[in-house]
């Protein structure tokens, strides 16, 4: 125990999907006590029991108020949208081709692509934000800034280069050839390199060619502990227009089945319109959703019917979406899949909420057996969040009766001024002020 440290606070993380387990599945310390050693879960649990099993030499550290849970998990974002975040006007395939592509045409420089991964990096651990599944731009220098800046701040993180070649413009076109030979390039020199990982990325079905969908597939095939990563049933139009396309698909989850594209770790971004047959086979394939509620709102795109994906068995997290979503909070994204499934008539907990973007998110990516929870060995990533952030959130506290109430106060009200301080593997990597 020579590397053991101790963090004092209110601690919550999920052991089971409260879908399924109920209360159950969140264990929560009022008075809690976390045990890092060598950058991993030692033990959870009441502090004064815990306190009195360690020796004098352990460190404590005292966030006694404060709330302490799981490294936040953001299953769906694109950090060359960082530059057109909140475009105003747009749905989805004019939004593409007004704001995301001119965006993402800069990251064929490589500086820039640096400077930027750089900037999303650290707005992510400000947010408390500890992992992440993110699409970098179709330009090969893109996934390795993000790779470089990940590995530089010791982040658990999982990116890959955008394939797309058709139906988007010309000089963002890669090929199906250069898709293959560039994703399968890059997972030779970064997937599994310290905390990464790498995602075979189509950016959809419109934007990849038969030939492209198909080589992706065989790189899927050949290597099957890589993600895949795209978008899927997002606004009707583009579901279409993916069927026209492809009028020997049953649906638009086929047209990726079909190419090899579904399977264990798979995961789609959005899924709004999906029929039971689709979630049936989603959830068989042991692939995942990323349930996008800000950018679903933002882009007018629809309302995710979380219930019928927990009833389906579907492995599901949050994702920001960014530049479609508005916030890279999590909690703010929290926040707002409590108003989309008010409107569904499905009212979120707050212990669900906290499973989405913890230990729900950490399964969605398959991930679950390194991060999302306190198990004992799991990695040491957590955040520190303060339930008296703002004046606002300070008076809603002050009658908060229970860490339930309180949680559901900071993601309803919080943001990235409520994170007090995020650890990765037991190190603090950001401090407020
Ligand atoms: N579908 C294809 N590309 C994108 C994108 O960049 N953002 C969103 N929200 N949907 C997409
Ligand atoms: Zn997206």
């Amino acid at each position: 125990m020579a590397d053991t440290r101790a963090y004092r606070a209110s601690i919550l993380h999920c052991v089971d999907d409260p879908a399924v387990a109920g209360a159950a599945a969140v264990e929560s310390f009022e008075d809690g006590l976390l045990l890092v050693d060598g950058g991993r879960i030692e033990a959870v649990g009441p502090a004064d029991a815990l306190l009195r099993r360690i020796g004098p030499d352990v460190p404590v550290t005292d966030y006694s108020g404060r709330l302490l849970v799981p490294g936040l998990i953001d299953c769906h974002v694109h950090y060359p949208q960082v530059d057109m975040i909140a475009s105003w006007g747009a749905r989805l395939l004019d939004w593409l081709q007004s704001y995301a592509y001119p965006a993402e045409r800069r990251y064929a420089d490589p500086e820039y692509a640096r400077a930027a991964a750089d900037f999303f990096a650290g707005e992510l651990l400000k947010n408390g934000t500890t992992t992440a599944l993110v699409f970098a731009s179709v330009h090969r220098v893109s996934a390795e800034a993000m790779f470089e800046a990940a590995r530089r701040r010791n982040m658990r993180l999982v990116t890959g280069k955008v394939a797309m070649d058709t139906a988007c413009p010309p000089d963002l076109r890669d090929s199906a050839e250069a898709a293959y030979r560039d994703s399968r390039e890059l997972i030779e020199r970064w997937h599994g390199v310290d905390r990464l990982g790498y995602a075979i990325t189509p950016r959809f079905a419109l934007t990849s060619s038969q030939q492209q969908l198909e080589a992706l597939g065989r790189l899927a095939r050949e290597f099957p502990d890589v993600h895949v990563h795209s978008h899927l049933a997002e606004q009707r139009d583009e579901v279409e227009a993916v069927l026209r396309g492809h009028p020997g698909s049953r649906s638009y989850l086929d047209v990726y089945g079909r190419h090899g594209l579904l399977r264990e770790r798979s995961v789609f971004a959005h899924c709004l319109y999906l029929d039971d047959a689709d979630r049936r086979e989603l959830a068989s394939s042991g692939g995942a959703i990323a349930f996008c509620p800000g950018s679903n709102l933002f882009l007018g795109s629809g309302l995710f019917d979380l219930a019928a994906a927990d009833g389906a068995a579907i492995r599901t997290g949050i994702g920001s979406d960014v530049g479609a979503g508005t916030s890279l909070s999590l909690l703010q994204n929290l926040g707002e899949a409590y108003k989309v499934l008010q409107l569904k008539g499905q009212s979120l907990t707050p212990w669900k909420a906290l499973h989405l973007a913890t230990l729900g998110a950490a399964r969605a990516l398959r991930l679950e057996d390194r991060i999302g929870n306190f198990a004992r060995g799991r990695e040491a990533d957590f955040v520190v969040l303060d339930p008296a952030a703002t004046p606002l959130l300070a008076r809603r506290n002050s009658t908060a009766r229970d860490l339930a109430e309180r949680f559901f106060a900071l993601m309803m009200l919080g943001d990235e001024r409520a994170v007090a301080a995020t650890y990765l593997l037991g190190r603090c990597a950001w401090r407020r002020n």
